[in-house]
């Protein structure tokens, strides 16, 4: 996490301010549940110890003036004005614009920001960007949102400033994470429950892929209206079905024939998704992480063959998974075509399957791979 002297130091310099409020809200990582939420689904995600940071102070105009320490890049819009260019600054301003539309008035303000979420690594750095903004400005401004309509604030700036239609898991986990907790959240409803996820002697770590695929925001959402283009079908024959969520494979199963194989490719991986989410919890309530580490790998393979979202690289690191003992289990991570494998490792296993990716890694792709290791902790915050 960036240090606060760092960010004390930056504003001064930047803005002249010797005083200031401090925020901060972290990426996340999903345990399992993948492409479930926009399906009014469940998810299983959890707030990690790397996380976006900011400085700020209102300025008494509707001017928003932004220093990217990470892009060492300066940006000013006014609240009122045209979206900025700059992609990382249209987070911000879309989400000034989306507190708007819920009738609130943010003013202008000075702001530095900066932290140690790797981008395009598929942990949410757009979505802390969106949660670390939203938590300041609820918060200096007084606006009065409540975490949920924060959650929902980020989401739409996603989807009317940044054109990825994406669910609210992301922006949940960062604005209600806790430590040494998974939230089991209903993605209809929005209720959710903790989960203590402390394993003894096991650890979660990342392997970042560091592929960055082009294909990522376009093709998320065509998934998404593939997964609408079954429901359509269904919804035909059976009432009260609005989202893959009320679709069940028996269901699926009987108006296969009707759909575009694709589509019932797509369906058929959310549908059982869900439900592995759903044993998954009960696995953990028993704490057995071996059998829950199984279905972390039928996840990948699903997402894989199934969902169409993974790459040559993720596929790769999960198949080495495999091959190491004390590899509870692994899996891509988040959107996909590029990004993270996720695993579940005891601690004794935990180098020998870290040195092992990176050397076959190196080899098969002439790359390193980065390594991370993460640790659950909590949501955004005012330091
Ligand atoms: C991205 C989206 C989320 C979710 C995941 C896939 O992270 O932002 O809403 O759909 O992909 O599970």
């Amino acid at each position: 996490m960036i240090d606060s002297a760092i960010l004390k130091k930056s504003i001064k310099e930047k803005f002249g301010h010797s005083d200031c409020s401090i925020f901060s809200a972290p990426g996340r990582i999903n345990l399992i549940g993948e492409h479930t939420d926009y399906n009014g689904g469940f998810v299983l995600p959890a707030s990690i110890d790397k996380c976006i940071s900011l400085a700020i102070v209102p300025n008494g105009t509707s001017t928003v003036n932004l220093y990217s320490i990470d892009y060492d890049e300066s940006v000013s819009f006014d609240v009122d004005g045209e979206k900025p260019k700059q992609q990382w600054a249209s987070y911000v301003y879309g989400v000034i614009q989306e507190m708007k539309k819920r009738g609130a008035s943010p003013g202008g303000f000075d702001a530095v920001f900066g932290g140690d979420i790797p981008l395009g690594a598929g942990i949410s750095s757009s979505a802390a960007l969106e949660s670390v903004f939203g938590t300041a400005l609820n918060t200096i401004f007084k606006l009065g949102f409540d975490k949920r309509e924060l959650a929902k604030i980020g989401q739409m700036t996603e989807h009317n400033y940044v054109g990825v239609r994406c669910g609210i898991m992301d922006q949940f986990a960062s604005l209600f994470g806790e430590a040494g907790k998974v939230i089991r959240l209903d993605c209809r409803s929005l209720e959710y429950e903790l989960f203590p996820f402390e394993p003894e002697g096991i650890r979660l770590v990342l392997i970042d892929t560091m592929v960055k695929h082009s294909l990522a925001s376009s093709e998320y959402n065509v998934r998404r209206a593939q997964c609408e283009a079954g429901v359509a079908v269904i919804a035909k024959y059976k009432e009260g079905v609005e989202l893959l969520r009320d679709v069940a494979l028996e269901d699926l199963d009987a108006h296969k024939g009707e759909m575009d194989p694709e589509v019932y490719r797509r369906c058929h991986f959310v549908i059982s998704e869900n439900q592995r989410l759903l044993d998954g919890c009960e696995d953990l309530s028993r704490s057995d992480y071996a059998l829950f580490g199984q279905k972390m790998f039928r996840t990948h393979e699903g997402l894989s063959k199934e969902y169409g979202v993974s790459c040559e690289e993720l596929d790769f690191i999960v198949e080495i998974a495999r091959s190491v003992e004390g590899v509870l289990g692994a899996r891509m991570m988040g959107g996909g075509f590029g990004g993270c494998v996720l695993a579940m490792v005891k601690n004794e296993n935990h180098d020998e399957y870290v040195a092992k990716v990176r050397e076959a890694y190196q080899k098969r792709f002439g790359k390193d791979p980065r390594v991370i290791d993460v640790v659950i902790s909590d949501g955004a915050r005012q330091w």
